[in-house]
């Protein structure tokens, strides 16, 4: 009962493709009224029609906005307000990785960019939600981070930064935004979608999984499902806290054993 979202409404940025859109589906199918944004409107519509289809609702709303300018927060957030009435939930879902390599070696661009789109833009749209809703109504905030947060890496440094203070900021505004507002994160392992495309395609992926102690690897449900979670009134004694998904890998590459 408590897994529902029934009269709330949830913002998903990079609701086009991949976990963000399946938290868009997995929440409109607990009762939600969701809004998607990303950068390209054909794929946005056609994301829209399939949420509704595979949700069994009607309404998915989207928009084009592009979470690395900071002008996009105001708004998307002002929008979703005009369309659906409230923005109860924000998931800080979309981000970039425009950059592999050693961190000593990044380039100044690439390095601002990341940080703009991981980093600023979930800074800026909280701020927006709170200001123009969540601070009377109250209201859920999801990041969506990384175990590459929890650790480094010799060529995701950069991006794993962004995910490592996208955990600090969810623990500052977790002590900031209470009582009315909750602020968590998840952290998933490796998750096929495009966006990790080069971590898992080949062979490449079968021997992540294997490391994995539940020999798999993630599926965009198991990050909708725990989205679900803390979004709903089962989370509702939960902040400030970050939701390791990763089949265990990082206990396990942690072990000694
Ligand atoms: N997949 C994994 O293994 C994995 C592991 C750990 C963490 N994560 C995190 O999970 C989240 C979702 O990743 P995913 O794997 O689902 O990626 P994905 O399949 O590539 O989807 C990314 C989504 O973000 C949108 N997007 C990208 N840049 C954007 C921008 N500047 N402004 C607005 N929207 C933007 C994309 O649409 P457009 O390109 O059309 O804008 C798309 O809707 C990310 O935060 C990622 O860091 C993923």
């Amino acid at each position: 009962m408590e897994l529902r979202l029934d009269e709330r409404t949830a913002l998903i940025t990079g609701g086009s493709r991949g976990i963000g859109k399946q938290i868009a589906t997995t929440f409109a199918e607990a009762g939600a009224q969701v809004m998607i944004v990303s950068r390209k409107a054909e794929v946005l519509e056609q994301a829209a029609a399939e949420i509704d289809a595979a949700s069994g609702t009607k309404g998915c709303q989207w928009m084009v906005g592009n979470t690395g300018h900071p002008e996009s927060a105001e708004l998307v957030v002002a929008e979703t307000i005009e369309r659906l009435g409230a923005v109860d939930v924000l998931v800080n879902n979309a981000a970039t990785n425009p950059y592999a390599g050693p961190m000593i070696d990044v380039d100044l661009p690439r390095w601002d960019k990341t940080i703009a789109v991981n980093l600023t833009g979930p800074l800026l749209l909280t701020q927006a939600a709170w200001r123009s809703w969540m601070k009377d109504n109250g209201g859920v905030v999801l990041n969506i981070s990384s175990v590459g947060g929890l650790s480094t890496n010799a060529v995701l440094g950069v991006y794993d930064l962004t995910k490592s203070a996208l955990i600090h900021m969810t623990q500052q505004l977790g002590a900031e935004l209470g009582p009315g507002v909750r602020v968590n994160a998840i952290c998933p392992g490796l998750v096929k979608t495009d966006f990790a495309r080069l971590l898992w395609e080949g062979d490449r992926g079968a021997e992540v999984a294997d490391g994995y102690p539940l020999k798999r690897l993630g599926e965009v449900t198991d990050i909708a499902n725990a989205a679900l979670y803390l979004a709903s009134e089962a989370g509702s004694w939960i902040t400030g806290q970050h939701l390791v998904l990763d089949g265990g890998g990082l206990v396990a590459f942690n072990s000694l054993g």
